[in-house]
């Protein structure tokens, strides 16, 4: 089996990297060599975004074709022009984020979706939605409608670069009383990387096209959960402080972004938390337990000398001290 990860050295694409040689696959990666790759890795480099950037992969044929991508569309329909002849499946990472806003509870992938267009020169900066639709597009036109379409929900896991759950554990770590978003209860869908990786590779070897949500089934954990295995992963002594939503609301504190992973009950929690994945289930889905994600990230947060490596084109999640301690005095 001959895999082609397009980009590969970051998040998702390492994870894919590194189960797909821990089951004996021969892995390249493309990308324009700015970080380390996995031992055993070939690597071709090259830019998407320049002009003749694809030079590097005018050769060659591939098994399983999977693709990161998550800026302008056009970069998805040049690769896509380059290589589907001699592709033998391509997957393409995609978002939820493709479903218009906001999702409805238990929407399938038969959910409305938001425009895009294949070219499109949008970026995550401009309109992420429309830039992820748009890439979607552009991978089923490009691969004859035979693409797999990787929507995948909040991923979490070792070396995230967005920093969620990196946030919750270093906070925790630090110790003291801690603002925890309530209710202690609230649901969390999130698909731990590593899981993905081996759906998407698996998917890609039974020849499974369309598009698949890709997220743990509904109450596959909870807030308190997430945060209970972050205290004891780390051994602190901080004290989970449960702050209700009405309040934090009043304090002007945004969800998501400044509590990671966290939406109030209410529409956005439904879109984001409460999606339909009956249908990767029933394809072979399996979600590892949040401790396992929890347990193995904090394991390679103390492998860094610093603070993990945050990807400068998101901003990065949490509070600061004032924030926290505001949120906490309200
Ligand atoms: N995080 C979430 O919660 C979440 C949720 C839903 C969906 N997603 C999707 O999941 C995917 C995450 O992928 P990832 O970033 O973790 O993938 P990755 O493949 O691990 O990392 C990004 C890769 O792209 C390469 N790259 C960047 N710019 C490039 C260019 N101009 N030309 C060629 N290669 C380039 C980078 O290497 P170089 O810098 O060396 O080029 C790097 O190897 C995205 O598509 C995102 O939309 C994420």
């Amino acid at each position: 089996m001959k895999l082609l990860v397009l980009g590969g050295t970051g998040f998702v694409g390492r994870a894919v990297v590194d189960e797909a040689l821990a089951r004996g696959t021969y892995v390249t990666v493309f990308n324009r060599g700015h970080r380390g790759t996995s031992d055993g890795v070939t690597t071709l480099i090259g830019d998407r975004t320049a002009p003749d950037g694809l030079a590097a992969l005018h050769t060659g044929t591939w098994d399983l074709v999977v693709d990161t991508w998550s800026g302008a569309p056009t970069a998805v329909r040049n690769v896509g022009t380059v290589l589907a002849g001699r592709t033998g499946h391509y997957t393409y990472i995609s978002s939820r984020s493709v479903y218009t806003y906001p999702p409805a509870a238990h929407l399938a992938e038969d959910g409305q979706l938001v425009d895009g267009s294949p070219d499109a020169e949008g970026t995550f900066d401009v309109d992420y939605a429309a830039a992820k639709r748009g890439a979607e597009i552009a991978a089923e036109q490009a691969f004859d409608e035979k693409a797999l379409l990787a929507r995948a929900g909040l991923i979490l896991g070792p070396h995230e670069d967005i920093g969620r759950l990196p946030y919750w554990l270093l906070r925790i770590a630090r110790g003291g009383t801690v603002a925890a978003p309530g209710p202690r209860d609230l649901a969390l869908q999130y698909i731990d990387a590593r899981d993905l990786a081996a759906f998407v590779l698996d998917a890609g070897a039974a020849g499974l096209t369309g598009p698949y949500n890709l997220v743990s089934p509904p109450g596959h954990t909870t807030m308190g959960e997430l945060l209970d295995k972050c205290v004891r992963v780390t051994g602190s002594d901080a004290d989970l402080r449960w702050i209700d939503p009405d309040t934090i609301a009043a304090t002007g504190v945004a969800p998501w972004t400044d509590l990671p992973c966290w939406l109030p009950p209410g529409p956005a929690h439904d879109g984001m938390h409460r999606g339909d994945v009956s249908k990767a289930s029933a394809a072979g889905l399996r979600c590892r337990p949040v401790g396992d994600t929890v347990v193995d990230t904090w394991a390679w947060l103390r492998t860094l000398g610093g603070p993990p490596y945050q990807r400068p084109d998101r901003p990065k999640p949490g509070l600061s001290a004032e924030a926290e301690a505001a949120l906490l005095a309200a």
